[in-house]
């Protein structure tokens, strides 16, 4: 059966958005409709600029990657662009699996042809001339815009052999993840496509030297490259001058919980919590936020002046990760919710490394000895609590034993939540 469309866009049709003004508003099947509305002016100004003059305006937008990490995207284009060994590799990360975050769904059902775009300007300054796009397996709609949009794309002449007939060769293939959140991790995903166990390789070397097939490969997550769009056709200046001097450009936010309007919402970087829960419809008795989603972290209530950038929220001791803002009241039971999440990364850790193998069910385990006693911690399993989360941080391979601990840590330690 066809699962709901991706939740609402409370803002659609507003005026000055960027990266959500088209959704909502044009036919996502439709090459006419994403033309008409500036599609592929982002390109040809690729072509006037050559590789390095866009990879230049990148670095000088100041774009972060929108994945989580936030890692600067010209500096990694350039890495990639530089590497002698060929072929290079482009692979958009459309595995979007943080428990609360929706925002690629968004922009590939609703604007896929941007996203194509997008890719081809990555591939094409990178030097690589085939990407692949890794889609979450429960995107069917995704999917079938995106394989729509491409064949389109293809007949019209801009993906193949000759694109925009400016010499560029470039295509895209679209590979589909089988519900593993772990696939998300960009060398996971490689591992996935090539064929094998989707386990986390260690790094360095980074994919920017041996990636996809140990070949120089640029990853980036969706909203990231729909972020290339406006920055070519508005200028690195310009764009750079939208949000805050760290934070720079749009960013959405995937609003859910206990909120009047939950969706997808794009803000400049800099607003505040609060600015953000207004326009959600912020619930009366507002406990918590959990911010960055399972990975990240909880904040109280009361800590709505906190800036919604990326140095904002790491001041203030907290992630902005890929842009969750889970919001909770006083309904909500802490406990069950702390077990849940665990339970999650007790499930998809991948096994390969003992801390986290190790350590995610020894930490469903305390925090299942805890709920049986109606929330109420004794001090042994906090400690323990404790002492698994430092190892799991420590000495786990990747990213998802290393943030496994975030929620529960940000839980005891800012919400109080067993004292
Ligand atoms: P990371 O910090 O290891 O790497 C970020 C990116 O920068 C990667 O592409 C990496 O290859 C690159 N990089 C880092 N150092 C580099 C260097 N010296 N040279 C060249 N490239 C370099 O973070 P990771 O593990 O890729 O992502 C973790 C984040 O992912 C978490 O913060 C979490 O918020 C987020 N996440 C997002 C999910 C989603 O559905 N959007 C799901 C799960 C986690
Ligand atoms: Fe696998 Fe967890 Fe180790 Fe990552 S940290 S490699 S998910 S076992």
């Amino acid at each position: 059966p066809e699962p709901p469309a991706a939740m609402a866009v409370p803002q659609a049709g507003q005026k000055g958005l960027i990266l959500l003004k088209r959704i909502g508003r044009i036919d996502p099947h439709s090459l006419d409709d994403y033309r008409a509305t500036g599609g592929y002016e982002a390109l040809r100004r690729a072509f006037h600029l050559g590789p390095a003059e866009v990879i230049r305006e990148v670095t000088d937008a100041g774009l972060l990657g929108r994945g989580g990490a936030a890692f600067p995207t010209g500096r990694k284009w350039q890495a990639t662009a530089s590497q002698p060994d060929h072929p290079h590799y482009l692979v958009c990360n459309a595995d979007e699996s943080e428990p609360g975050t929706f925002k690629d769904r968004v922009l590939m059902e609703g604007d896929p042809y941007a996203l194509i775009e997008a890719m081809t300007i990555a591939g094409y300054a990178t030097g690589a001339h085939l990407g692949y796009l890794y889609l979450r397996g429960e995107y069917p709609r995704a999917l079938e815009r995106l394989t729509h949009a491409l064949a389109q794309a293809r007949a019209r002449g801009l993906l193949g052999g000759n694109v925009l007939g400016q010499g560029y060769a470039f295509d895209i293939e679209i590979r589909r993840g089988a519900g593993a959140y772990i696939c998300g991790e960009e060398t996971a995903l490689f591992n996935s496509i090539e064929g094998y166990r989707g386990e986390p390789r260690s790094k360095p070397p980074f994919p920017v030297e041996k990636g996809l097939f140990g070949k120089p490969t640029t990853a980036n997550n969706v909203e990231t490259l729909v972020n290339v769009l406006p920055i070519l056709t508005m200028g690195a200046q310009a764009y750079a001058a939208i949000g805050t001097p760290a934070s720079t450009g749009p960013k959405l936010f995937c609003v859910s919980g206990k909120v009047e309007r939950p969706g997808i919402y794009e803000l400049p970087f800099g607003a505040t919590l609060g600015d953000l829960l207004e326009l959600a419809g912020k619930p009366d008795q507002l406990r918590a936020v959990l911010l960055g989603g399972a990975a990240g972290g909880f904040v109280r209530g009361d800590e709505l002046d906190i800036p919604l950038t990326f140095e904002g929220t790491r001041a203030a001791g907290t992630t902005l990760g890929s842009g969750v803002v889970l919001a909770l009241d006083d309904t909500v039971p802490l406990p069950r919710l702390l077990l849940r999440i665990a339970e999650f990364f007790r499930d998809e850790s991948c096994g390969q490394c003992v801390p986290c193998r190790v350590g995610t069910v020894r930490q469903e385990e305390a925090l299942h000895r805890i709920a049986e006693r109606t929330g109420a911690a004794a001090a042994d399993d906090i400690a323990l609590l404790r002492d698994v989360g430092r190892a799991m941080k420590d000495a786990s391979i990747c990213g998802l034993g290393q943030t496994a601990w975030n929620a529960v840590e940000s839980a005891i330690d800012r919400l109080g939540t067993y004292a």
